[in-house]
């Protein structure tokens, strides 16, 4: 017998799909909603590889009130969500502030007023550190309570809107409403049967898909965006969490939510999803070499324009409160990623 059906929207995406085998894992009746603007029909096809069931699917732009509304009609069981469908490319919204506002703002708005049509619902929010922007050295690592700072990017922007959207509808529908937002460091690596992993559109953004790329040899080399910070090797510092950790995290908020909100203080709770530990661009180039024999040709070039210089998560609250951990240790993760990337290559 299935636990209750949730949905989960953007749910091809890079951290839907890893979410999505984690929630099947757990008993879920899953439901993914997506319209591939960033991601691709054949991510069902890998999640069915490994649960062995094809995902219950509806294409559907959630920006949309009208589609969305009729995949609302159609699943009148869904119990509870979990949101990711958004754009996420700090550089491209810079660039298409407006496309960013209307899709991330009207995504979750929607979302919202359509499973408020129900008695009592329950959303997980995929949030983002880049809440944080750079904090006071203080104040690292990070935990929840840490000052929340201007965005730097209109990507940034809509995740903050997205959070004080969130906190107003809890406090405007506290008898009904349930929230957990989930701010996440930075996620890598694939699952282990590289059936699903990350699939960047165009040249890379992130760092660890570039690492990939340029050790596969689809890049001459990678570009280290400054060696000048405040840091032991004056690169810039980050919180690297395994997708597959992170993804379990999401199916512990869920079980919070449907099984536990008796014991939630508040109808609204925030979680920092990080491994409490900090590597720096040069220590993940070094650790990728030493988690899969491959050298990564790199050369030090200037900084990156919103880049901040070091943020890495206290990742205390969610491993007492979510009884969460990220447990896999980075080499394993580093060894995920290539393997992904060798399947996609064709690679030996
Ligand atoms: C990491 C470090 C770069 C590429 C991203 C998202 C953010 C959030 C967390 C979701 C930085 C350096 C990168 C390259 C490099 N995700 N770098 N050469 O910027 O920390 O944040 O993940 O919510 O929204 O933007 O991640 O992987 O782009 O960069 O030197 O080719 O690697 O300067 O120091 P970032 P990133």
């Amino acid at each position: 017998m299935k636990k209750a059906k949730v949905l989960v929207t953007g749910g091809t995406g890079y951290i839907g799909a890893h979410t999505a085998v984690e929630l099947f894992n757990a008993g879920y009746e899953v439901l993914l909603a997506d319209n591939f603007s960033n991601s691709s029909p054949d991510v069902l096809d890998g999640i069915e590889k490994i649960t062995g069931e094809k995902p219950l699917f509806e294409e559907v732009d959630c920006s949309d009130i009208n589609a969305f509304g009729l995949l609302f009609e159609k699943h009148p069981d869904i119990r509870a969500a979990i949101h990711f469908a958004a754009y996420k490319a700090v550089g491209e919204s810079v660039e298409k502030p407006v496309m960013y506002y209307r899709n991330n703002l009207f995504s979750l708005i929607n979302l919202i007023e359509l499973m408020n049509r129900q008695n009592r619902s329950s959303i997980v929010f995929s949030s983002s550190c880049t809440v944080y922007g750079q904090p006071a050295k203080e104040n690292l690592p990070v935990s929840e309570n840490a000052p929340l700072q201007p965005a730097t990017s209109p990507y940034g922007r809509t995740k903050q809107i997205c959070e004080d959207i969130l906190k107003d509808s809890a406090m405007a529908y506290r008898d009904k409403l349930n929230v957990i937002l989930l701010r996440y460091f930075n996620p890598i690596g694939a699952h282990p049967s590289a059936f699903i992993g990350e699939l960047p559109r165009g040249v890379p953004q992130n760092l660890l898909p570039y690492i990939t790329q340029t050790a596969a040899g689809l890049r001459d080399f990678l570009s280290v965006y400054g060696n000048d910070y405040s840091t032991p090797d004056g690169s810039c510092i980050r919180d690297y969490i395994y997708v597959c950790d992170l993804a379990k995290a999401h199916v512990a908020a869920m079980e919070r939510l449907l099984e536990k909100s008796e014991e939630m203080k508040d109808n609204i709770e925030y979680f920092n999803l990080g491994t409490g530990k900090g590597l720096s661009v040069l220590e993940l180039i070094d650790l990728f070499k030493k988690s899969t024999g491959v050298d990564v040709p790199y050369r030090i070039t200037g900084r990156r324009a919103g880049d901040v210089e070091q943020v890495w998560a206290d990742p205390t609250l969610a491993n007492e409160v979510l009884g969460w951990r990220a447990t896999t240790p980075v080499e394993e993760v580093l060894a995920s990623a290539w393997k992904w990337e060798k399947k996609l290559r064709g690679i030996n």
